[in-house]
């Protein structure tokens, strides 16, 4: 468990994660880092594969090492890469995020740290539920 931290450290967070991206393929750094509700911060990268469909999302990663700490109280999602744009979701990550809560804040960066937020309002209406 960590102390919450603030918008702009969990956004410095997910790009020291972008430093573990495995990204031989595309050469495009991810990082993400997850805020839960504890105050715990999950991180992830993206891990590219041969067989490029198998490739994960940095997204993803963090999302899944989060429900394997067992904690799925996400409150806000930092991403960064590598890319003079800011970097938002895919949209298989803004469904696969979706599936636990309608409330995740996100905070896209660019490679300086700016970063702009959005919510699932704007990334993800009228998202598929079952
Ligand atoms: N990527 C992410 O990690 N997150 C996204 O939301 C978009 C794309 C990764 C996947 C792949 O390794 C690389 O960026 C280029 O698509």
């Amino acid at each position: 468990m960590e102390s919450k931290l603030s918008d702009k450290e969990l956004v410095a967070i997910a790009m020291e994660m972008r430093n573990r991206a495995f990204a031989p393929y595309s050469g495009f750094a991810v990082g993400a880092a997850i805020l839960c509700e504890d105050g715990t911060v999950y991180r992830g990268c993206n891990v590219e594969n041969a067989s490029f469909g198998a490739t994960i999302c940095a997204e993803q990663t963090a999302a899944v090492s989060a429900v394997a700490g067992g904690n799925v109280d996400f409150i806000t999602i930092a991403v960064a890469s590598t890319g003079d744009d800011y970097c938002v979701p895919c949209g298989i990550c803004r469904q696969f995020l979706r599936e636990f809560s309608a409330d995740i804040r996100f905070l896209c960066a660019n490679s300086k740290g700016e970063y702009v937020e959005y919510g699932f309002d704007e990334l993800l209406p009228n998202a598929f539920e079952l």
